[in-house]
């Protein structure tokens, strides 16, 4: 999974558990965890709430999903937590909340899941993130009632 990170480094599980526990107590951090139906967690994703660039502007949030290993290629999963998680973002922050992403291009599958999910593609937007020498491909999902240019580009 840290090969298709931004940072592949290992986590340090002290670390980790610190960050884990910071972002359950983050409002701006929408952390849910997907169970089989024996409860077993099997995957997570996270939207973190950007604040909007200016007054009255629309916020937005970053997207991160991770699929335990079984779990995956399982037909529709994926883009089922997507669009489950942006449902559950509509109701936890306000209506005008869109959402964005960046996945590695070489990134096959994230970049099939977040178009199968309903996001479009942003040819004009600048990645965020300059460390990395990988191609970025950057997706954004808009309320219906919004045009799809309003979250700015992050950096
Ligand atoms: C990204 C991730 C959540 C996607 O879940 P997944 O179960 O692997 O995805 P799927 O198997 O449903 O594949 C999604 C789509 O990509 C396609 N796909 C997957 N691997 C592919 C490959 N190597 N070549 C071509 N298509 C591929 C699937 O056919 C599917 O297409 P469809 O939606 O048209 O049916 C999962 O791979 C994961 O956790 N990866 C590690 C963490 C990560 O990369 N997160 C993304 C960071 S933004």
């Amino acid at each position: 999974m840290r090969a298709n990170s931004f940072s592949p480094k290992p986590k340090v599980t002290g670390d980790h558990h610190l960050w884990f526990q910071a972002g359950l107590a983050n409002p701006s951090r929408l952390l849910l965890i997907a169970t089989a139906a024996d409860g077993w967690p099997i995957g997570q994703i996270r939207f973190d709430r950007q604040p909007a660039s200016t007054e009255g502007s629309v916020s937005g949030a970053t997207v991160d999903q991770s699929l335990d290993r079984c779990a995956r290629g399982v037909l529709g999963l994926a883009s089922e937590l997507v669009r489950l998680t942006l449902q559950a973002m509509e109701q936890r922050w306000e209506l005008a909340t869109d959402a964005a992403v960046e996945a590695l291009t070489s990134n096959t599958a994230s970049n099939a899941c977040f178009a199968r999910a309903g996001f479009t593609q942003e040819s004009d937007l600048v990645s965020s993130i300059p460390r990395s020498s990988r191609a970025v491909t950057c997706w954004r999902w808009c309320p219906a009632a919004l045009p799809c240019s309003a979250m700015p580009a992050a950096g």
